[in-house]
């Protein structure tokens, strides 16, 4: 009997050394030590038929060749596991001599973030503050506290979206709900522009878009004067269209100035001579002015007996519309690869 537990032990040791995956050791397990019929269990269900004497050498030698098998399984048990490691390892490994794959596809900005982007640099370089506002915005900061009582008709000009439920929020119509927003927070002196989206209630066509972009633009000072407001729009004009372009300001009334102005560039395309695109004027129309109507100063706690200010609003997106000659503005809200990836 001795015998036979001896050569079932170099059996298993030699099996279970050839042992190459999980599958197999489990197999090999249950062969050999499975409850039911396991060579080894059956082996020492015979111990019972021994004499007293006999059983414990043999039951002895059992026992050692039961530890024996349990260890080497459990040896062979680890050493697979590394394996399996060391293979996870090996196929994460990352090779950083290995060339870059080529580049197939980049992104390209929307012109209206090209635009904007320059002009942000411009005016920051003249230390001008970029400011971001909300363009959920309540009724009092885009109408009231600009100067445009409710049931004043001025609003008609401006008709927007209006939120069910909450009657004091609009879609803002203008970045000009930052003038007031933007005295409160910081104060005079101030200078800021305020990029951003702008929404209206418009029966869209090439000219008209329910969503498009302003870029307003504020300071508040002591001694200043409809002067540096017109170098400033200048600056604005030259950096835009180059050097020789020129400046007309013309009266037009918007609630929150007084004096305010329509302003209008030198057409770039013509150069003034009269063409298609500023229909035969010689002069492109790009932003609205004046010098912050005393209201708004005070809605802003701004102290008015020492401080002025004059405040303009660019129509960016007329201003991409313009550079980049599209001819109808809703291309620039579709989404329209085709489109886009021309800039
Ligand atoms: N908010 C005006 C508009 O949307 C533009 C403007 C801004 C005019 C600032 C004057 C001063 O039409």
């Amino acid at each position: 009997m001795q015998s036979k537990f001896e050569q079932l032990k170099t059996e298993a040791l030699l099996a279970i050394k050839s042992v190459a995956d999980k599958m197999q050791l489990e197999d090999l397990e249950n062969k050999i030590l499975g409850r039911k019929n396991g060579e080894l269990t059956n082996l020492m269900k015979g111990l019972k038929d021994l004499t007293d004497d006999a059983r414990k050498v043999v039951g002895a030698l059992a026992n050692e060749v039961k530890k024996e098998i349990e260890l080497a399984m459990e040896n062979k048990k680890n050493e697979l596991l590394m394996l399996d490691w060391s293979k996870a390892i090996e196929k994460e490994r990352l090779d950083i001599t290995q060339p870059a794959l080529p580049q197939t596809e980049s992104g390209t900005f929307h012109p209206n973030t090209i635009i904007q982007k320059d002009l942000e640099d411009f005016f920051t370089s003249m230390g001008f503050a970029v400011l971001d506002g909300p363009e959920l915005e309540s009724d009092f900061f885009n109408f009231s506290a600009v100067n445009v009582p409710e049931n004043h008709p001025a609003r008609d000009m401006q008709d927007t979206f209006y939120i069910k439920n909450h009657p004091g929020l609009v879609m803002r119509t203008h970045t000009s709900s930052m003038q007031v927003r933007a005295m409160l927070k910081q104060g005079a002196p101030l200078r800021a522009i305020v990029p951003g989206k702008c929404y209206r209630n418009e029966s869209t066509d090439p000219r008209h878009e329910h969503t498009f972009y302003q870029l307003e633009g504020f300071v508040i000072d002591e001694n200043i004067t409809l002067a540096n407001m017109k170098g400033v729009l200048e600056a604005v004009a030259k950096h835009l269209y180059g050097e020789e372009t020129q400046v007309r300001l013309r009266p037009k009334f918007y609630p929150f100035v007084e004096p305010g102005v329509n302003g209008e560039v030198t057409c770039f395309i013509c150069k003034g001579k009269g063409c298609r695109v500023c229909k035969n004027t010689g002069w492109l129309e790009i932003f609205g002015a004046g010098m912050i109507h005393p209201n708004v100063l005070k809605e802003g706690k701004v102290d008015t007996t020492k401080y002025q200010g004059f405040a303009f609003g660019f129509g960016l997106t007329r201003l991409v519309m313009l550079k980049y000659g599209i001819e109808d503005i809703r291309h620039l809200q579709s989404g329209d690869l085709k489109f886009l990836k021309q800039f």
